[in-house]
């Protein structure tokens, strides 16, 4: 279909290469339903999913099992991160990129990510695996020594801004300086997800101005929020690497405007209301994003450099949201509006403001970390493959028929 729009920008559907909807086996939290129309209200039309389910996708015959669960239940288009087994990092090398385009490594733990790959040895299998079948690794890098040595100390008295706030950050940036060793010494492509801190910024920025093939994400919630924020809301903005201070957010807003991330990311992860409002250090880090991330980004964009060009910094939204995530991830017909290509498309008001609420929250968890704020940008309508499948003026959705990206 062909939409005119006057006030409105017609942008190729966005991509987040970074969800949780928790198929198989945390469906109590999300499922493929609510967190693909979550996806579409926010203007996505392909994700890629991560492994950390229950069981975890370690295999192909996992993701085989999940796509199928998936079936009929999609509104977007998907594709999977595979998870490393800590067991086997030499599979790696055996891996198709038919079947994942990415390897997921947690380096830490969390309450959802219980296989953990930090052994130093495993580690180097797991980078000479990745380079010899050149599949792309994604990690999740912090150190999860230091977490439990830091963990029992700042968890004493003393304040929950210092806890949440100091307590991952020397662990993230020792595990960043150990992925660039590990690319450095492999040549494996890899990349970082989810930067929380200045100095992460500026060690994968100069490996990668030293010419190693390191690339990293930005979140959503590590641009909205800060410790502040966690100080007065609790556990909502409490993630994993955690949210930290306006240096640091600062540093990650430089890396949008000077497009040195090469994706953003949601790291839509989903937890119970009932999980949530446990203490904070109780409490499973993750929040949903999905549907909050474009608008949440095009919010901070507008804020910070209200005078820029908005056909420039709307550029730079589809770049970091669209293209780029493409061409990392070598998405098939997807991130950018060009003959052949899906006609995956987004009707974005940038001008809009309007109050995102808990009533307009889809995702099954019910609740998120933004609802109260004021938005600029608005997605109007959402197209996958020619059809529509998001109308905000109705709130009507398409048929779930979106196919796994191979
Ligand atoms: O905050 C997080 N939540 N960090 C992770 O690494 C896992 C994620 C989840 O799955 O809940
Ligand atoms: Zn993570
Ligand atoms: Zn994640």
């Amino acid at each position: 279909p062909v939409v005119a729009a006057r006030d409105a920008y017609v942008l190729p559907g966005l991509i987040d290469p970074h969800v949780h909807f928790r198929t198989p086996g945390l469906t109590h939290k999300e499922d493929w339903g609510h967190g693909s129309r979550a996806a579409v209200a926010g203007g996505v039309t392909t994700v890629m999913d991560m492994p950390n389910t229950r069981p975890a996708s370690f295999t192909a015959k996992a993701l085989i099992d999940k796509a199928a669960l998936i079936e009929g239940r999609s509104l977007v288009d998907f594709a999977f991160h595979i998870g490393v087994d800590p067991e086997h990092p030499e599979a790696l090398a055996d891996l198709d990129t038919g079947t994942a385009r990415s390897a997921k490594i947690f380096m830490a733990g969390h309450h959802t990510a219980p296989a953990v790959l930090s052994d130093p040895a495993a580690l180097d299998t797991a980078f000479a695996a990745a380079a010899r079948s050149g599949v792309r690794v994604v990690l999740h890098a912090e150190d999860g020594g230091l977490f439990d040595l830091l963990d029992a100390w700042w968890g004493e008295p003393g304040g929950y801004r210092d806890y949440e706030a100091r307590r991952p950050r020397t662990g993230g940036i020792a595990a960043v300086a150990k992925v660039i060793e590990l690319v450095r010494r492999h040549g494996t492509a890899a990349h970082v997800l989810h930067l929380s801190s200045a100095e992460e910024a500026d060690l994968v920025c100069a490996a990668q101005a030293a010419g190693l093939p390191v690339t990293f994400e930005l979140t959503g919630h590590h641009l909205s929020f800060t410790d502040a924020d966690t100080c007065r809301v609790g556990a909502r903005t409490r993630l994993a690497p955690a949210i930290r201070g306006v240096r640091d957010q600062d540093r990650l807003w430089r890396a949008v405007f000077g497009e040195q991330a090469a994706t953003l990311g949601s790291d839509h992860a989903p937890h119970t209301v009932a999980e949530k409002t446990r203490s904070v250090a109780d409490s499973p880090p993750g929040l949903p994003g999905v549907q909050e991330l474009a608008t949440a980004v095009w919010t901070g964009m507008r804020r910070r450099a209200p005078e820029e060009d908005a056909d420039a910094a709307i550029g730079r939204l589809v770049r970091l949201m669209a293209s780029g995530p493409a061409d990392l991830f070598g998405l098939p017909g997807k991130g950018r509006i060009t003959p052949g290509a899906d006609a995956d498309l987004v009707l974005f008001a940038p001008d809009d403001t309007w109050m995102f609420s808990a009533a307009q929250v889809r995702s099954k968890c019910g609740w998120s970390a933004y609802e109260g704020w004021t938005m600029t940008g608005r997605v109007r309508r959402t197209f996958r493959r020619g059809e529509q499948v998001f109308d905000a003026a109705t709130g009507a959705y398409g048929a779930p028929d979106g196919a796994w990206l191979r």
